[in-house]
């Protein structure tokens, strides 16, 4: 979708990209990025490594899913200075997903509206793919997803960590795209806990050869807090080992100046699901209480963007929308900010951050 290669290509390729349909420039942004083995491998700083989920992440800032979504780049992008990159969503089969078009561009307010419905090349194409780059090494992470018209949905999810379990370094279970019809009633306590359940032990089968795979779910952030309550109660229960929060949203915050376009359905990402997120994330970490830990996404477009999620309780942060409007420079502002805030405080790791404001951003109003 994406202007992301700013500061690379240096503002030629970035007006390109803007004149296109948002799918088009995505694909031509991918094929650019297959050429990334041609540039330098982006240097890291030591003081932004974070451990999680028993995996040393080099630095706390990931691609989020949805970019990548066959795993055509991941090195591409690691080599770029993502600290991690989660590939998928991958369904069981291969499937077309909505017709086009199905991605939105929200220019005046920075935000993407996306309702691409698990458009995936399947199984059987990606697996061996990404067992390919697997001793290439990274943090890649896999999110997986059920097909649209699978019988059993939780038996789709199954199916994929018994496949993807030993070369993934983490799954992520998304329970969360607004875009498959029904998916997200698997986020009701009754159909979590049965998938959880399922998940796990298809995971421990898995381990007796690949050794424990981390997995996390990933939740909307249109839920109320009793559902939160519940679905945190079951991701405890059941001993995940993290939760993402979150995907986009099916809400349309009474401000947004794109018109036109903010009645297109789908999910809304990108700078106008910073604050509903950010909230969704601090009410998750206070529940959970530090028993695993969080990833944060949603709206993240600046260094005090990334800061911010990092104090209302996530570990680690993902991003994606921002960078159709800033480029990957984005990514070299928000690693400086958080060097700076552990200079700033004197602090030895961003571990010291996490959390610190989850209290006081759960007192807050409701946001709009
Ligand atoms: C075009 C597009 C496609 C996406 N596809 C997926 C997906 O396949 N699976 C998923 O879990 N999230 C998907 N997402 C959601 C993102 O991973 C992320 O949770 C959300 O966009 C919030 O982050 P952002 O505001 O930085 O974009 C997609 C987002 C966009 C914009």
């Amino acid at each position: 979708m994406i202007g992301l290669f700013d500061g690379l290509f240096d503002g030629l390729a970035r007006p390109l990209l803007r004149t296109l349909d948002p799918e088009d420039a995505h694909a031509l942004t991918l094929k650019m990025l297959k050429l990334a083995p041609l540039l330098a491998t982006v240097r890291g700083d030591k003081r932004l490594a974070v451990r999680a989920f028993s995996l040393n992440f080099p630095n706390p800032v990931g691609m989020a899913a949805g970019f990548d979504k066959n795993a055509e780049v991941p090195d591409a992008l690691l080599r770029l200075g993502f600290g991690f990159v989660e590939v998928g969503t991958i369904t069981p089969k291969p499937q077309r997903g909505n017709p086009r078009p199905r991605v939105f561009r929200l220019d005046t307010d920075c935000g993407v509206i996306n309702r691409l419905g698990f458009n995936s090349e399947g199984a059987d194409v990606i697996l061996p793919r990404h067992a390919a780059r697997a001793a290439a090494g990274g943090i890649v992470g896999i999110n997986i997803g059920a097909n649209r018209d699978a019988p059993d949905r939780a038996a789709d999810y199954v199916a994929l960590i018994e496949r993807f379990a030993s070369v993934a370094s983490y799954v992520t279970v998304n329970v969360s795209s607004p875009n498959t019809p029904g998916l997200r009633d698997l986020q009701h306590a009754a159909a979590l806990d049965d998938l959880l359940a399922r998940v796990i032990d298809a995971r421990e089968h898995a381990a007796e050869k690949a050794g424990p795979v981390p997995l996390l779910l990933k939740i909307a952030p249109d839920l109320s807090l009793g559902e939160l309550d519940d679905i945190v109660g079951i991701a405890r229960s059941r001993r995940v080992d993290g939760m993402i929060v979150g995907n986009t949203t099916v809400s349309r915050p009474p401000n947004l100046r794109d018109a036109a376009l903010v009645r297109e359905a789908g999910g809304l990402s990108g700078r106008p699901l910073f604050a509903l997120s950010t909230r969704m994330l601090a009410e998750t970490y206070v529940r959970v209480e530090g028993v695993f830990p969080l990833i944060g996404t949603g709206g993240i477009d600046s260094g005090a963007a990334a800061i911010a999620k990092l104090r209302a309780g996530a570990s680690l942060v993902q991003l994606y929308s921002a960078l159709v409007f800033r480029g990957l420079g984005l990514l070299a502002e928000i690693k400086a900010a958080l060097i700076g805030a552990l200079e700033r405080d004197n602090l030895e790791n961003l571990g010291d951050l996490v959390g610190a404001d989850a209290a006081a951003v759960t007192a807050e109003p409701w946001p709009q």
